[in-house]
């Protein structure tokens, strides 16, 4: 492994690249060089990493010479046009968007679960990270799926406005205030009040009446756990909560698989932490798992109307492993075992 990089963020301004530059640092990521990028009106502007405090340059087609690993998390089509022009000056790139996730030249890699599917990096010079809904599942799904296989899953999620970025919190907390102060307000980022609602609406509508979110868990979980019939169906929800995505999730197996199983499985799996102690009131919460990488579990029982069926309860800082950190965990592995 070469001792440092040279590393780009590509939206360093915004909810996802703020954590990035964070999680490089608490993580130690061996960085050499780390060049911000984000619009023009956030040109000049200091971040601070490792004690400097580093200017936030305007993303362009020179932005990057010399980079070797390229975080990008401005959105789809700054992936688009970007990535190529990243791979072309020769450097490797981790995307956070959805704009590549399903071309089958490109990795869709969570760390814990396919490591492996790192080797063909090479194809494109992109590797794609999963929608943040769909790592914090799959992180509890894969290590049951690998004893006992998953006959169908059915997921609800209640996702923070974190996922919708930095304007979104910012809407959410002006809202809120408005509505304590009976003053008027107006949704922005949102096409309904956020503040004390819930909107069963994340990204746009398809042609089969499920949004792009809802089949993003479909098609993500399948190509990341390698079974491209399972069947999955979600419905994703936003609720009036900063961090945090939490996820009901029912799963039917094809042979016996009990809670107390479930419990041992996924208390050796990696990034998941068991919460399950209902009785004492001990379960995953947002606040519990705010700013941490674990995805915590716990509600685990018995799905009583089916032969082989569980339920449980996920609950996984969607800006952290949601998306950060398993952008960063991704580059760890790609720096360790192919640069
Ligand atoms: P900026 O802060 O300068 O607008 P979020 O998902 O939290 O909304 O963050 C989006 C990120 O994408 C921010 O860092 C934002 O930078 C960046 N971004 C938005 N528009 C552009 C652009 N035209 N060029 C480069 N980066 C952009």
């Amino acid at each position: 492994m070469s001792s440092e990089f040279s590393v780009a963020v590509v939206g360093a301004t915004g909810a996802v690249g703020q954590q990035i530059i964070k999680q490089l640092e608490e993580r130690n990521f061996p960085v050499g060089n780390l060049h911000l990028l984000a619009s023009s009106r956030s040109r000049g502007k200091k971040i601070e990493f490792k004690g400097k405090r580093l200017v936030v340059e305007e993303l362009d087609e020179n932005s990057f010479q010399g980079v070797q690993i390229a975080f990008f998390c401005a959105g789809g089509k700054f992936s688009e046009k970007y990535a190529p022009i990243a791979v072309e000056a020769g450097a490797v790139c981790v995307d956070k968007s959805s704009a590549f996730r399903m071309d089958p030249d490109v990795p869709l890699v969570i760390p814990e679960v396919n490591p492996d599917a790192l080797c063909d990096y090479k194809k494109t010079g992109i590797i794609a990270s999963p929608n943040c809904s769909t790592i914090q599942m799959v992180l509890v799904l894969a290590p049951l799926h690998a004893l006992v296989p998953i006959r169908r899953v059915v997921v609800s999620t209640y996702q923070s406005v974190s996922g919708a970025g930095a304007p979104a919190m910012e809407e959410l907390a002006r809202q809120t205030i408005a509505i304590f102060n009976a003053a008027e307000h107006k949704p922005e980022v949102f096409d309904h009040q956020i503040a004390f609602n819930c909107i069963p609406h994340i990204d746009a509508f398809m042609a089969n009446a499920y949004t792009r979110e809802e089949m993003k868990m479909v098609h993500e979980t399948r190509k990341v756990m390698g079974e491209p019939s399972l069947r999955i169906t979600a419905t994703a929800v936003r609720v009036p909560v900063f961090s945090c995505h939490s996820e009901s999730i029912n799963i039917e197996f094809e042979g016996a698989m009990s809670a107390d199983q479930a419990r041992r499985i996924l208390s050796d799996a990696p990034g998941v932490a068991v919460c399950d102690d209902p009785i004492n009131s001990e379960y995953p919460m947002n606040v519990m798992a705010t700013e941490k990488d674990d995805t915590f579990v716990g509600r685990i029982r018995a799905d009583e109307t089916v032969e082989n069926g569980l339920n449980l309860w996920c609950v996984s800082d969607n800006l952290r492993k949601g998306a950060a950190t398993n952008a960063v965990q991704i580059a760890e592995l790609l720096a360790q075992e192919y640069l």
